[in-house]
């Protein structure tokens, strides 16, 4: 049997259309894009082209679009470049963002603070994970120049207040950055109505390829380059163009958003098969997250007492990929810095799992995997203490 593929918050597969589009650029039009004869025009003319497939789904210029490795990168470059401009500018030096962001942005923001003297507000997050609206107009104070706050979080799937909270940095002066790696192919990405100036994608999550992702810029903010030398990607981006990443990138957004119906439906229908069965077969079971403002793929638990690294294991032998929220080791179970945040006690936060569905999966592996689950839970239940289970 081919294992049952449940971490597509992970990674998804590049679809195969994406790979067809992507493939004449490694071998027929390989110029450089930067190159003043035909084969530079030719690849230049697909950058250009997948940069206006891009700004089509976020409703912007193509202008305002800039490739990147990915959505680590389009992180770093957003917080550094956007706090950089403002402090060399006299405008601040308070940074605000959540204890739940990718490592992209808390390392970033975290090293701005440690070595170059920045300030930062951590705001809290309910039980949920949501952050409130008021807190964030509590933090916000003159010299704010930046908030960054995630669209849709990575382990537990909760969506944010994402244009509320742009619209409170606005009054105060500040730019909104929002970490949309794991809400791109599943939320809408129109970054007008979302009222963000910064906008992280990464094409590796939604059927496209690893190594690539977008930033969006809105026209008339500044920010300072965080990777220097040639002049790429309007001077805030050094480095020879991708041509066939950035082309598989346009076309996996550009599918997405064209059957973002169909795909979400099916997601939704899969993860609340999947949030049904586990709350209801097994006892120890507790969805963490959101109950509704989650994304539509997206399925996380925790099971009290059983530790994530013996679970994601034992599924893996009974052919389920599936993925504990945190790292985890055998006999070391770290718990997850998100779940802590959430309000969970250590031992409960290094009990987690996730299970995301995608494009591929059928309502049978849910089936499977639902059973498979409370079997596993029930053998690690019964073993005694020490081996599997946390006193
Ligand atoms: C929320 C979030 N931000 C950023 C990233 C980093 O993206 P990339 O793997 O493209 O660097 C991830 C990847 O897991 C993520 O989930």
């Amino acid at each position: 049997m081919t294992p049952i593929y449940l971490d597509h918050s992970a990674t998804t597969p590049t679809d195969p259309r994406v790979v067809q589009a992507m493939l004449p650029y490694f071998t027929e039009i390989y110029g450089n894009a930067s190159s003043a004869h035909c084969y530079g025009r030719n690849a230049e003319h697909a950058i250009e082209t997948a940069r206006e497939i891009i700004a089509s789904v976020l409703k912007c210029q193509p202008k305002e679009i800039i490739f990147t490795s990915g959505g680590s990168e389009s992180d770093n470059l957003a917080v550094r470049g956007a706090a950089w401009y403002a402090r060399q500018k006299g405008k601040g030096t308070h940074l605000i963002t959540t204890p739940i962001e990718h490592g992209a942005i808390g390392k970033t923001i975290e090293q701005l603070a440690n070595l170059q003297g920045f300030e930062r507000t951590i705001l809290p997050v309910d039980r949920f994970g949501r952050v409130s609206v008021q807190d964030f107009q509590a933090a916000c104070r003159p010299g704010t120049t930046l908030a960054s706050i995630m669209y849709a979080n990575n382990e537990v799937g909760t969506i944010q207040p994402i244009s509320e909270l742009a619209a409170i940095a606005h009054e105060h002066g500040a730019l909104f950055h929002t970490d949309a790696v794991q809400a791109a192919g599943q939320l809408s990405l129109d970054v007008n109505q979302l009222g963000v100036d910064l906008l992280s994608i990464s094409g590796h999550k939604f059927y496209g390829p690893k190594g690539v992702g977008a930033l969006y810029i809105r026209d008339g903010v500044d920010i300072t380059p965080a990777q220097t030398g040639g002049s790429h990607e309007r001077g805030l981006r050094a480095g020879t163009q991708n041509t066939p990443l950035i082309v598989g990138l346009a076309e996996a957004l550009r599918l997405a958003y064209e059957e973002l119906e169909t795909r979400t439906t099916h997601y939704r229908r899969l993860r609340d098969q999947l949030i049904g069965g586990v709350l209801a077969t097994i006892p120890n079971a507790r969805l963490s997250g959101h109950g509704s403002q989650r994304l539509p793929a997206h399925a996380s638990f925790v099971f009290e007492n059983i530790y994530s690294g013996t679970l994601v294991s034992l599924l893996d032998e009974q052919d389920i990929a599936a993925s504990a929220a945190s790292a985890c080791k055998t006999g070391n179970p770290e718990p997850s810095s998100v779940l802590l945040a959430l309000g969970y006690d250590r031992d409960t936060a290094a009990c987690s799992l996730r299970l995301t569905v995608g494009t591929q999966t059928k309502a049978s592996d849910i089936d499977y995997t639902v059973k498979t689950l409370a079997a596993a839970i029930k053998t690690l239940i019964r073993k005694p203490e020490g081996q599997a289970v946390v006193a």
